[in-house]
């Protein structure tokens, strides 16, 4: 039993009978515990393509299971508080893993729409991930993901952990059965492995060249080291959310809504990035699939839209300091949920956050005074899930900055054709912003400049009497960091460059035999990131492409028969890091290839 929210005129909830029967799919490489259970009944695993932790391979020095919990009730659900146990003192390690595993057996009635979750330490996010729609089976899926840059909440004694998992639907709708066994330990792992460490994985070993064992040690460079902006871990991490029974995240729903938060910032801070974690349902699920208002008013449609550009906005006393464009992630019910099993859509499971380096506003922050963090979000429709952590670096030296800044600056450009239900809507926009600053310390005075330029290309299409939507769209992000001496001499020349390109198609109309409503679905989506620092000698490049296409014939709230493919390739070239690259092709749910390799393409 499935739901989608299917892009139709009327947005609704569809529940969905899946009747092609998925296999039990090929393990990927987390696919860790094999043995510890004689299930009889058949698990269908779920997992998304991405780069495995280096750690994978290696048994922890010592690991803490936080919780256990089975939500069987996620209709408006509270979160779930226990005490947060930091590694005991006697455990060596340097990297920290958060395993986040769910245990799926919920029953075929519930009409629940995408379930959304999130981790916090103390309100502190360090984990945004979406839940795989249910089977008919039991169902699996471990989510793995470094958290050694949250090292000043991780180390803490007396502070809390809350998880939230819930199924947030706009109607007075029931979200009954669902029966998620979550579980969420932290992994902590040295960089000395153990002569005895017979746990290692040989088969995976050979496939990621990063692990290559120099004298016993794991040579974890590329991979783990974590880049620019958190190079070294933050000495101190303030949450900007809200604490509530259900969750931190500020729930926003609609463009005036703006929630802000007050905090007040240590005088020796000399380093700022606020982390943002962004999620969006509702009506905003497919915010960049919504026509503009004047063609709804036109059309007399029942629908929400406000077109489809969508921003985050960061505020700091009220002015605007940040902006982030989210990448679209698709959650395992969108579009076509038969796409999405057993595999799903790039950052279901580890939603991406996005750093904005505040560190330029720095000089207006350290005054000992409150100040405010607002988000908004520009154009929103209800509703978007919001919070963020704010990274602080200190120093006791005697710190000086002058700094110059061009707040953010925004060109947006529209043209919207439509005649009846058939029209073209294109939006561009273009922002620049940049920032220059000098630190005097015992090494001299530090010159750091920072420009980012973001792209925003969307192109709508609504044809054949509006049944058929076809989306076009880019977003384009280059920030490039340079840092000088006194002596004007280049110290470090970071670029970050990030594509995201989608491409949806969905074409509905009658034309099944039963009479149901037969819907033609495609979605292309990319990711590509590169991350250079010339003078480091530095580079990593990830490319990450899935193609799906296919239908499913939709009866009442049901699907009642359908077609998918899902095909996807993952490439990380990380340089002296090494190289990872992954091709998986599913067909009707059966996963037909999974290979893996580790020789660098150019
Ligand atoms: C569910 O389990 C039954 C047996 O218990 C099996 O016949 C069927 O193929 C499984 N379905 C899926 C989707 O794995
Ligand atoms: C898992 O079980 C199979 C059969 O029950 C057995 O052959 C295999 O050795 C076991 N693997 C491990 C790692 O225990
Ligand atoms: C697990 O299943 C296998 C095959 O079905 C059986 O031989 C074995 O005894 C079972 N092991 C346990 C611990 O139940
Ligand atoms: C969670 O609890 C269940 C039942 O109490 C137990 O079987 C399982 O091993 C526990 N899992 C972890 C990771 O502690
Ligand atoms: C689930 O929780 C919601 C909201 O708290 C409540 O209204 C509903 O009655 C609960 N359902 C069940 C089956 O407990
Ligand atoms: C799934 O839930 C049903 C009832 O809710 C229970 O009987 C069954 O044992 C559960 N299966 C697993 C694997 O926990
Ligand atoms: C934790 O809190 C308790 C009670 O407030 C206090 O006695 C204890 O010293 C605290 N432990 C640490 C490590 O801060
Ligand atoms: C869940 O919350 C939403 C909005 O907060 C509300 O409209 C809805 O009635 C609630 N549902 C239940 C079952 O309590
Ligand atoms: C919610 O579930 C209860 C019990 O299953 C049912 O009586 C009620 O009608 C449901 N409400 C809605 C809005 O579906
Ligand atoms: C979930 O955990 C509960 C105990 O916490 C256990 O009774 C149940 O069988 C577990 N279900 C699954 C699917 O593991
Ligand atoms: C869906 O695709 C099929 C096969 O290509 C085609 O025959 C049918 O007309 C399409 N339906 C719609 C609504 O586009
Ligand atoms: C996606 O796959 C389809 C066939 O499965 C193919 O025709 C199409 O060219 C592919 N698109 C891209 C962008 O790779």
């Amino acid at each position: 039993m499935n739901t989608v929210n299917l892009l139709i005129f009327v947005p609704l909830f569809f529940t969905i009978t899946v009747q092609s029967i998925p296999k039990p799919s090929l393990s990927p490489p987390h696919s860790v515990k094999q043995n510890d259970t004689n299930e009889t009944i058949p698990l269908q695993q779920f997992f998304e393509v991405t780069l495995p932790l280096p750690t994978d391979v290696i048994t922890p020095s010592c690991s803490v299971t936080l919780l256990n919990h089975t939500f069987t009730n996620t209709t408006n659900s509270s979160s779930v508080t226990v005490n947060y146990i930091p590694p005991p003192e006697t455990c060596k390690w340097s990297v920290a893993v958060l395993d986040f595993q769910v245990k799926d057996n919920s029953t075929q009635d519930n009409s629940n729409g995408n379930g959304i979750a999130g981790v916090w330490i103390d309100g502190v996010e360090v984990l945004r991930t979406s839940t795989a729609q249910p089977t008919e089976n039991v169902s699996f899926w471990n989510v793995r993901k470094d958290v050694t840059k949250y090292y000043s909440i991780i180390t803490q004694h007396n502070l809390t952990l809350s998880v939230v998992l819930q199924h947030l639907i706009n109607k007075n709708d029931n979200v009954s059965g669902v029966n998620y066994n979550v579980s969420v330990s932290f992994l902590f792992y040295d960089k000395i492995l153990s002569s005895r460490s017979h746990s290692l994985n040989r088969k995976l070993l050979p496939i990621i060249k990063s692990f290559e064992l120099e004298d016993d040690k794991l040579v974890f460079d590329g991979v783990l080291k974590s880049s620019y902006p958190y190079d070294t871990h933050a000495d101190s991490i303030i949450p900007i959310s809200k604490p509530s029974n259900d969750g931190f995240w500020f729930k926003i729903h609609d463009e005036y809504d703006i929630r802000t938060k007050n905090v007040r910032i240590c005088p020796k801070t000399y380093k700022a990035v606020l982390e943002l974690f962004v999620s969006f349902h509702g009506d905003d699920e497919f915010w960049y699939m919504n026509p503009p208002d004047s063609y709804i008013k036109a059309n007399g449609l029942p629908i929400t839209g406000k077109g489809s550009y969508r921003e985050v906005l960061v505020t700091i006393d009220g002015k605007l300091a940040g902006t982030v464009i989210p990448f679209p992630v698709i959650y395992p019910g969108g579009i076509n949920p038969l796409f999405w099993k057993p595999v799903v859509s790039i950052g279901a499971f580890d939603l991406p956050s996005y750093d904005i380096d505040i560190t330029p506003y720095l000089g207006l922050l350290t005054d000992n005074r409150n100040h405010s963090i607002g988000f908004q979000v520009t154009d929103g429709v209800s509703f978007w899930l919001v919070d963020a952590n704010l990274h602080l670096w200190m120093d006791d030296s005697n710190v000086q900055e002058i700094v110059e800044y061009e707040p953010p600056s925004m060109e947006i450009e529209t043209d919207y054709e439509f005649e009846g239900l058939d029209g073209t809507f294109e939006t561009e926009v273009e922002r620049s912003m940049s920032s220059t600053r000098l630190v005097q310390s015992s090494k001299g005075i530090i010159k750091t400049k920072v420009t980012e330029e973001i792209k925003f290309k969307n192109k709508l299409k609504f044809k054949d009497d509006g049944t058929r939507k076809e989306l076009e769209q880019k977003i384009k992000t280059k920030t490039k960091v340079k840092v000088t001496d006194n002596k004007g001499h280049s110290i470090g020349e970071t670029v970050i460059e990030k594509t995201y390109p989608l491409t949806i198609t969905v074409a509905s109309g009658r034309g099944s035999p039963s009479g149901g409503l037969r819907v033609n679905t495609t979605v292309v989506q990319g990711r590509s990131e590169s991350f250079s620092d010339e003078v480091a000698s530095i580079s990593r490049v990830l490319n990450h492409d899935l193609n799906c296409t296919g239908w499913m014939v939709v009866k009442g709230n049901s699907v009642i028969s359908g077609f998918a493919e899902n095909h996807q390739n993952y490439s990380y070239n990380g340089g002296e890091g090494g190289c990872y690259s992954r091709t998986v092709d599913v067909v009707e749910g059966d996963v037909v290839v999974d290979e893996m390799a580790s020789n660098c393409v150019k």
